[in-house]
Order: C-alpha cells, then structure tokens, then sequence
C-alpha cells in the first residue's frame, strides 16, 4: 500500500491510497462510525473485485444505495435522490458517502456530501482508470445542467481515494483505453519518464490483444482481462505515478488559478468533439460515437499541432510531438484523428466554461513533460489551425 497526500498548505487534506488489494479498505474506514455507500449499478454487477468491497462494508453495516451513473443521469435530480435516502436513513453530520464507482459516481456523490446538511465526509472509490488517475483526485464534484457538462459543482476534497487497480480488469477494453488517454495526458505535463513507459506498455497489451483476438480468434474481453492481469505489476506502478502528479499539481493549485489549467490538456477541443458528436448523433465516428478519452486523444493532437503553430518560426520543419502523440496513441489501439474542423468546433469552443471574456487558457505542450498554458481567442485559434 502507497499513501499519496494533497496538501493545502503544509496540511494534509486528502489521501489517496492506492493498493494491489482492498485489505486496507477496513483500516481506512475505521474513523467513520456511518457509513452510506451509494454504487454505480452496473459496477456492482459486473465486477467481481467488488465482492471484497462489499464483504467490508456489510460488517460495518453501511447502507447501500445504487445509482444509475451515465451522463443523461447527472443532474440535480439524481443528486436530490442521494440527498432524500440519506435523509431517509437517518443520515447525520457524522455520515461518511462512500462513492464506488467511475467518475460519473464520483463526482454526483461528492457534490451530494457537499451540499447534505451543508457538508458531509466523503470518499471515492474509483473503479476505472479514468477516474483513477483522474476524476477521483483533486475534488471537483458535479452535475449537468441544461445543456452544460460538469456546470454546477464545488471542488471539495474527499477524506480518501482509494484506488484498487484490481477493479479494472473486468472493465471493457474501450473504458479502459479512455483512461489509457488520461494517463497519458498527466505523463504529458509531467514526464519522470513514466509516457515512453506507459506508451510502451499499452503498445505490448495492444500487440498482444491483436494476436490473439484477430490470428487465434479468442474472445476478447478474456483476452484483454488476462492481459491486464499479465501486465498488473507494471499498470498498478504507472496509476500510482499517475496519482503523485495530480496530487502534486492540486496541492499547489487546488482552486485551478493557474497551476491546474494544465490539467485541461486537449480537454477545450475535446469537449467542443462531444458535443459535436452528441448533435450528429456520433455519425463521423466509425464507433458511431466518441468516449471522453478518444475525445481528449483527439485534443491532445490538436493541443499539439497549436502548440507547434504558435511556437514553430519555420513552418516547413516537420511537426514532431503531434506525429509523435498520434503515433503512441494510435499504437495504444486509441482513435485521435478528430473528423471536425476547427471551424465546425469553433462555436461550442467559444462557450467552454473555462473561458475568461474572449479568451480561452489553452494547454500547449512543447514537449513530452513541459506544456504551457497560453489564453487565445478561438479566432487566434482558427487562424493559427487553419
Ligand atoms: N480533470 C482536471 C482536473 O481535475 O483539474
């Protein structure tokens, strides 16, 4: 077991814990004498690691609730639902929400603790990779509102995250691989020479997939689960790296004034892609749809042909990190070639929630663990993409 903190100031306000098992799980439940555990449905039914979760909290007596976790269901309404079975129960100031379950959980149960009898303690227990090395971390809870992703929200750090990467191997290969995109994102803005591992290690599991799937004809998720059991030691390394950076960039930007934008790498054209795609009904995708992950892959390239544009004096020198990135990505069995324009993506760019007046921060990497945010208009953009 690791134990990784966030800080503000020299106070320790977070912790994650990140382990091969759920042996820790009743340790770090202790201090909580009420505990009120609200899962993704289908996590409870499809994830054979959770029994141990479940063995834990049913000797503690938590109460349990499921809820529907998908993007159409993160509203207020699901968040007042949480709030009427704490309520329901007899749930008090000292009731600790326990969210298992990916980030769609997280963030709902979060925001529930944040407003439930003006704050509740909570905690995470993330089962995917995307929320493992991202959405679980850092505090930002939230719902949809209207037509905007993520809208209504507070940062609020939770009590612990505890990150089992022992729940990701039933997780389907696509989920997976959306994590895959987030994680290379954090080895992006802070290197420690864990990208060209991850690359690597996805490249093999990709490779070995292949064989097996296409020249042996086996079942794939088998193929994929075995896999991610052959390869643990070296994933479980990687979360937990993955973990430090963003527990380090939060600790000294927790309110993401500054530090923290970096964090949105690919994300201003990745949300600008989804919602695209939501309007089109996904029909550019082969997919027939795109996962936040393919979207921030797509970003990502994107990110980098800007950052080449707006850093580069010679334009006929070739554009390195943008092959480089599309080529790791693509080795990694993840889609980055987004099929919109910068003109198509332009108008919804102008309404992402993190723009100031007419200008929008923009992650530009320059290089594998050194990326620089720069505020540019999206007609900067669209001169400089065109
Ligand atoms: N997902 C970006 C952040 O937590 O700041």
């Amino acid at each position: 077991m690791e134990q990784i903190n966030i800080y503000s100031g020299k106070k320790a306000i977070s912790r994650i814990v990140t382990s091969a098992d759920f042996r820790d799980l009743a340790s770090c439940l202790e201090p909580y004498p009420n505990i009120y555990a609200i899962i993704d449905a289908k996590v409870a039914q499809k994830c054979p690691a959770l029994k141990q979760v479940a063995d834990v909290l049913r000797r503690r007596g938590a109460k349990m609730m499921e809820v529907e976790a998908a993007e159409e269901t993160k509203t207020l309404e699901t968040v007042m639902g949480i709030c009427g079975w704490l309520l329901e129960n007899g749930a008090d100031r000292d009731a600790l929400l326990l969210a298992v379950g990916g980030g769609i959980t997280t963030d709902m149960v979060g925001f529930a603790a944040s407003i439930y009898k003006r704050g509740v303690r909570f905690a995470y227990i993330p089962t995917t990779l995307l929320s493992q090395v991202d959405a679980a971390i850092g505090g930002k809870t939230g719902v949809n509102f209207q037509k905007y992703k993520n809208i209504l929200g507070v940062i609020r750090q939770p009590s612990f995250t505890y990150i089992c990467p022992q729940v990701l191997e039933s997780l389907p290969q696509r989920d997976f691989l959306s994590g895959v995109a987030e994680m290379l994102k954090t080895f992006i803005i802070e290197d420690g020479g864990n990208y060209q591992k991850a690359a690597d290690l996805f490249f093999d599991i990709s490779s070995e997939y292949h064989v097996e799937v296409m020249m042996y004809g086996k079942d794939g998720q088998a193929v994929w689960t075995d896999l991610l059991k052959k390869h643990r030691k070296t994933l479980n390394q990687l979360i937990a790296a993955a973990a430090r950076v963003k527990a380090g960039v939060v600790s000294r930007d927790q309110f993401e004034k500054d530090e923290r934008r970096k964090l949105n790498l690919g994300h201003t054209f990745a949300h600008a892609i989804e919602t695209l795609a939501q309007k089109d009904g996904g029909e550019r995708f082969e997919t027939k749809g795109v996962t936040h992950g393919e979207a921030v892959a797509m970003g990502m390239v994107l990110a980098a042909k800007l950052a080449d544009r707006y850093y580069r004096k010679d334009r006929n020198e070739p554009t390195e990190l943008e092959g480089r990135l599309s080529s790791d990505l693509w080795d990694c069995n993840i889609p980055c070639f987004c099929p919109y324009t910068i003109q198509e993506m332009a108008q919804t760019m102008k309404k992402d929630k993190k723009a100031e007046g007419d200008k929008i921060h923009f992650v530009l990497p320059k290089a594998i663990g050194e990326v620089e945010t720069v505020a540019l208009t999206v007609e900067e953009v669209c001169r400089m993409m065109a």
